[in-house]
């Protein structure tokens, strides 16, 4: 009971000392509201409130209390000053409303209803606004673990917030602290006219080599009436510069390195900025270092690699702010070769029958291995440097190819091509061979022989020859000879001889009719006009099948007559058109366009094919080889 009187006791001195504005007042009620929005303000809790028709509004200033607004018989009525065009009543008179509240804002209104009312009400208006993203600036000039101060490293700006937001520095995602002479933040405002703050925070470190990839951001931590939010800043890195501990040598590619290849020497360190380097091989005679001169900073290519490219090799590395040098470990380089390949005996020939011996030798840095190959047909004979040929024969003859190669570096090889020579009479490439050309056209006639010692040819008729070899022990010979009707009466011949004797290929000629048509200068060929499918084209449009094929047959035949005629005429008297020609009319058309190419040799293809010489080099240009056209059905 005693307990009650005296709480009684005490609300009533409270209410009577606020009255009076004695003694200490109440504590304000607590409005928060953000920048830019609109504030409630109600004059008392609202069970309190009692008759608010007759309302005066004060703001305290510097604790002086100025008249804002006032509330005469339920009606708003502005005062004029600061606040004039801001105040309303909302809630059916509950409430004044403050728009547009600024950071001035905060500060405390007080309420005065006439009794019998409330009395006096004290507010507190807190005022709030989020800072903007914040910004960060890295220092990108660098900062040397040798920097006998933190340096700054970097600074983060905070626009517009309110009340002064705080900063926290993280690095590495963990949270900075202050440290005596280590880490440093220095963090200010600066009130903008419209009363919020810009937070500017600067980080101040010394840094060690492991910060060299270290992530620096601020974060930025403020109040709304919401609760507590922060903002964080993008990373940063900062450049660190530290001095070089090593310094070594690299060498790519990895692995044995060959003669040929493209090999790359390259100086490294673990400082940054690099030191200078100079890069050094010892000299196999003085046993002295002699500095390479390289294009690049301690970088040297050697392309193509050679064996003199062999040696120690060394870095240096001069620090150049310390002036500290540091030496690499020296590496051995080793560049591989296989070279001077070389056959005994260098020109190995034979007589049928006999036996030859062909042994390798070559030179390297590594153990070698041997093996011989067939060249025309890349069939190895031998696995080793020594190839032993017995009853050497005719075939026998042509390429054989050493090859020497390391098998402990790969791809590291050199090989030996010797021709292998068959003492023997000519071989020719055909015996005999037909050939149709017009009269008076430039006939191209070609002529092919093997031998040991190797044959020269001559021609049976004149004519311009020109020779030219085919491989080691082969010739062709090429004659341009006008068609005349005496050369086709008695042919042509090219003899093809050596120390053991002679050969022959024998060229029997058919007159071909002088269409207008025809190039002069053809030895064999079709006739465009003899070609059905061109005629055939040239047709309209066919109704039926059977139109066009009595169609075809009718112009051909009519051509084939017309053409028939008309070299009868032109040759009149002086020979038939081609010896074999006058068949060429009595063709039904059908067969005239179908030519059949025919292999003309006393020797079957098979055997043609072994050859001595390199097969592929056999075919002359402008031979017209084993075929030719025939026209005799
Ligand atoms: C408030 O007081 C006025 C005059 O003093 C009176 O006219 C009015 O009715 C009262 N209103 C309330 C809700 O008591
Ligand atoms: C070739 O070698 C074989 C086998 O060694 C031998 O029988 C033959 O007599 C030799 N021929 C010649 C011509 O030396
Ligand atoms: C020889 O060397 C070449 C490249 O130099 C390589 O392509 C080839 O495979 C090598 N041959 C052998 C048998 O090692
Ligand atoms: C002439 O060459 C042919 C191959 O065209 C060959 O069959 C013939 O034996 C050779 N004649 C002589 C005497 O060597
Ligand atoms: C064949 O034709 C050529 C040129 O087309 C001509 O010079 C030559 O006299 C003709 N020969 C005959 C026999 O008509
Ligand atoms: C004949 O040979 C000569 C010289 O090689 C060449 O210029 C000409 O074109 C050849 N003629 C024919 C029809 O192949
Ligand atoms: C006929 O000529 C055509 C084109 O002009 C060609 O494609 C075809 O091969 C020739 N036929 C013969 C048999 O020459």
């Amino acid at each position: 009971m005693r307990l009650l009187c005296a709480l009684l006791l005490a609300a009533c001195c409270r209410r009577a000392a606020g009255v009076l504005g004695e003694a200490e007042p109440p504590e304000p009620e607590l409005v928060e509201v953000e920048v830019g929005s609109t504030a409630l303000l109600r004059c008392g809790p609202s069970q309190a409130q009692g008759n608010l028709s007759y309302v005066d509004w004060f703001s305290v200033h510097r604790e002086k209390p100025v008249l804002i607004f006032r509330v005469l018989q339920g009606q708003g009525h502005s005062v004029a000053g600061e606040y004039e065009h801001r105040l309303s009543l909302r809630e059916a008179g509950a409430a004044l409303a403050l728009t547009h509240v600024t950071p001035h804002d905060e500060r405390v209104f007080l309420c005065q209803a006439k009794p019998p009312g409330p009395g006096e009400h004290r507010l507190q208006l807190r005022v709030y606004k989020a800072p903007e993203e914040p910004s960060i600036q890295a220092n990108t000039q660098g900062i040397s673990v040798n920097s006998p101060e933190p340096e700054e490293v970097a600074t983060c700006v905070g626009r517009n917030g309110y009340p002064v937001p705080q900063v926290v520095w993280y690095k590495n995602g963990q949270p900075l602290k202050e440290q005596k002479d280590r880490v440093h933040i220095q963090s200010s405002q600066t009130a903008e006219s419209s009363g919020l703050y810009t937070l500017r925070s600067v980080l101040q470190a010394q840094l060690r080599k492991q910060d060299r990839d270290a992530r620096f951001y601020c974060e930025l931590s403020y109040r709304l009436p919401s609760g507590s939010h922060m903002k964080e800043s993008p990373e940063v890195t900062v450049p660190v510069f530290y001095p070089a501990e090593t310094v070594w040598l690299e060498v790519a590619p990895a692995g044995p390195l060959k003669e040929g290849d493209r090999v790359e020497i390259q100086c490294l360190a673990d400082g940054n900025p690099p030191p200078h380097f100079s890069l050094s091989k010892q000299d196999p005679g003085t046993l002295e270092l002699v500095e390479e001169r390289t294009l690049e900073d301690g970088v040297l290519v050697l392309a193509p690699a050679r064996r003199e490219h062999s040696g120690r090799y060394q870095c240096q590395g001069l620090d150049l702010e310390s002036s500290a040098s540091l030496l690499s470990a020296p590496r051995e380089l080793r560049v591989d070769f296989v070279s001077d390949v070389r056959v005994r005996p260098a020109a190995p020939e034979a007589h049928e029958g006999g036996n030859l011996t062909l042994t390798c030798r070559a030179e390297s840095s590594q153990e070698l291995e041997f093996q011989w190959l067939r060249e025309e047909t890349g069939k190895v004979l031998a696995p080793q440097s020594v190839l032993e040929l017995q009853n050497l024969d005719r075939e026998a003859g042509g390429g054989y190819r050493c090859v020497a190669s390391a098998p402990r570096v790969p791809g590291l090889n050199a090989t030996r091509l010797v021709s292998v020579a068959v003492f023997g009479p000519p071989w020719m490439a055909l015996r005999e061979r037909k050939v149709r050309a017009p009269e008076d056209a430039l006939l191209n006639l070609t002529c092919v022989a093997w031998g040991h010692p190797r044959p020269t040819i001559t021609w049976s008729v004149g004519g311009t020859a020109s020779e030219q070899n085919q491989g080691p022990q082969g010739v062709l010979s090429l004659l341009s000879v006008r068609v005349t009707p005496q050369l086709v009466e008695t042919g042509a011949q090219c003899v093809a001889s050596n120390t053991l004797g002679r050969n022959s290929t024998r060229f029997l000629l058919e007159l071909a009719c002088n269409r207008s048509t025809g190039p002069s200068t053809a030895t064999v060929g079709p006739h465009t006009r003899a070609n059905g499918t061109t005629t055939e084209k040239k047709l309209p449009e066919p109704q039926s099948k059977g139109v066009v094929i009595a169609a075809v047959t009718v112009s051909l035949l009519v051509l084939a007559l017309l053409g028939a005629v008309l070299c009868f005429f032109h040759k009149k008297g002086k020979l038939p058109c081609g010896r074999s020609g006058k068949q060429d009319i009595t063709l039904p058309p059908s067969h005239k366009s179908t030519f059949v190419v025919e292999v003309k040799s006393d020797k079957p293809p098979e055997e043609m094919g072994l050859l001595q010489g390199s097969r592929a080099d056999q075919r002359a240009p402008g031979d017209q080889g084993e075929k030719y056209i025939d026209l005799r059905h």
